[in-house]
């Protein structure tokens, strides 16, 4: 048999019946003295396959030996069956077996600390199949996204001498005899190009090191970014709005099969692809919360888990909110003129308790403004002199902001943990394997 003979099993699937030619991994097995039934596996779908002792003896003696996640080759006849999982039998007429699996370290109830440290082999799950699928559309969407609309793709470094997003999770790596700081962000290099390419994104790792347990930090993801020459806080809000919106319409068009996999509200997603999404100031936030919440945050303060997961039960989409206090924000987002004490930035945050999805913001025009306020946060202004340079020659306006690719991961696939959103998740308490 030619290797190119073989079909996928969803290739199989929609042959509907005939002959065909599989190869794959045991999902499941269930041995009885008359009958054999193996849950066929591949990248594309699962599929039963029953094979009887009384018309195959000898192939029957084989499959006596497989074991979870045993590779094989099996040929046989397609039938339409309403009992197999996903509709379908194969009778088996013959079998090779490629490799006999060892004992597999997984079984049916896992702890979840066994399921991360067996990473390597639970990627195999249905589950995480469906994960990756997913996030391999999101990723692709995010890429058309951007270049449909005439953005340029470009690479900052991953090794950078200062930090943007705060000290505190920086990660310091020795760089020959110095050291140096794994990039929490694209921006500044970012803010860079926008000279010479007009409007750019990126998707790229990025690094924080994070000294949260919860269940949306990791201290590697991947980020998407943007930036635009001429842009300002209005038109940056509504580029976002259509990102998101973009990229559920692609999932919805590719992936319902993962979808309901992963048991996730396909109703939702939909109602998510169409809806606008509104946007508000933060000082309209507190209102909603003490009013619709009895929740009294006095102006000033961040918003927290819980006050997030508020805003986004109380819109039940996506909500931009925007203008928030100038002094909690980081050193390049500029004060509003009007009110100074409010800052042209905003957050998106998605329902359903996914909190922060995208941060964003014009940036800082203001060389003096921004060195009083690295000072306050005890960076050395010095190190950023080339990125003042940027607004000593040719300044103007800008805006961007970067999507937590596995925030929006987690969020559409409805995951419990952003762990599940990348391949081989990295916490402060897990960096293995
Ligand atoms: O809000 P953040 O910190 O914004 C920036 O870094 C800006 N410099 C981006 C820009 O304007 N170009 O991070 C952006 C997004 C967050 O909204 C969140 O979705 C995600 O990155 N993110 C994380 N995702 C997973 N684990 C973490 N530890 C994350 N920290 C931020
Ligand atoms: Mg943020």
């Amino acid at each position: 048999m030619k290797e190119s003979e073989y079909l996928t099993i969803d290739e199989a699937l929609n042959r509907d019946s005939g002959t065909v030619h599989l190869r794959g991994w045991v999902y499941r097995e269930r041995k009885s003295k008359k009958v054999i039934f193996i849950v066929l596996r591949d990248e594309s779908n699962v599929i039963q396959c029953v094979i009887s002792k009384e018309k195959n003896p000898e192939i029957f003696e084989e499959a006596k030996k497989l074991t979870i996640e045993s590779s094989i080759k099996v040929s046989g006849t397609l039938k339409k069956d309403d009992r197999a999982p996903t509709g379908y039998e194969i009778s088996v007429s013959d079998l090779e077996i490629i490799q006999i699996a060892e004992p597999f370290p997984i079984t049916a109830e896992q702890s979840p600390e066994l399921l991360y440290d067996n990473r390597h082999l639970w990627l195999r799950s249905r589950k995480l199949t469906a994960v990756l699928k997913v996030r391999h559309t999101i990723v692709g969407a995010i890429h058309e996204f951007f270049r449909i609309r005439g953005y340029y793709e470009f690479d900052a470094p991953i090794f950078q001498p200062i930090q943007s997003e705060g000290g505190s999770t920086l990660f310091e790596v020795k760089y020959f005899g110095d050291t140096t700081y794994l990039s929490q962000t694209w921006q500044l290099y970012a803010e860079a190009a926008i000279f010479s390419l007009g409007k750019i994104y990126n998707m790229g790792p990025t690094f924080r090191a994070e000294k949260s347990k919860s269940s949306r930090h990791l201290a590697e993801f991947w980020m998407a970014e943007m930036e635009a020459a001429w842009m300002k806080l209005d038109e940056v809000t509504e580029v976002a709005k259509d990102e998101v919106r973009f990229i559920i319409q692609e999932v919805l068009k590719h992936n319902r099969k993962e979808l309901e996999i992963l048991k996730r509200d396909i109703n939702l997603l939909e109602h998510y692809a169409k809806e606008d999404y509104p946007i508000i100031k933060y000082a309209e936030a507190l209102d909603i919360l003490r009013n619709e919440y009895k929740m009294d945050i006095p102006w000033g303060k961040d918003l927290r888990t819980i006050e997030e997961e508020k805003i986004g039960e109380y819109f039940n989409v996506p909500v931009v909110v925007t203008h928030y206090p100038t002094k909690i924000m980081g050193f390049y987002k500029p004060p509003s003129e009007d009110t100074p004490e409010e800052a042209l930035c905003f957050d998106m945050l998605a329902p359903e308790g996914y909190c922060e999805i995208i941060g964003g913001s014009e940036r800082s025009l203001l060389v003096e403004d921004m060195i009083e306020r690295l000072e306050a946060e005890g960076e050395n202004p010095k190190k950023y002199e080339w990125y003042f340079d940027l607004r000593r020659f040719g300044s103007v306006e800008h805006s961007g902001y970067g999507l937590g690719v596995e925030r929006v991961v987690s969020w559409i696939c409805g995951l419990d943990n952003i762990k599940d959103a990348i391949p081989f998740p990295r916490t402060m308490t897990r960096k293995k394997p």
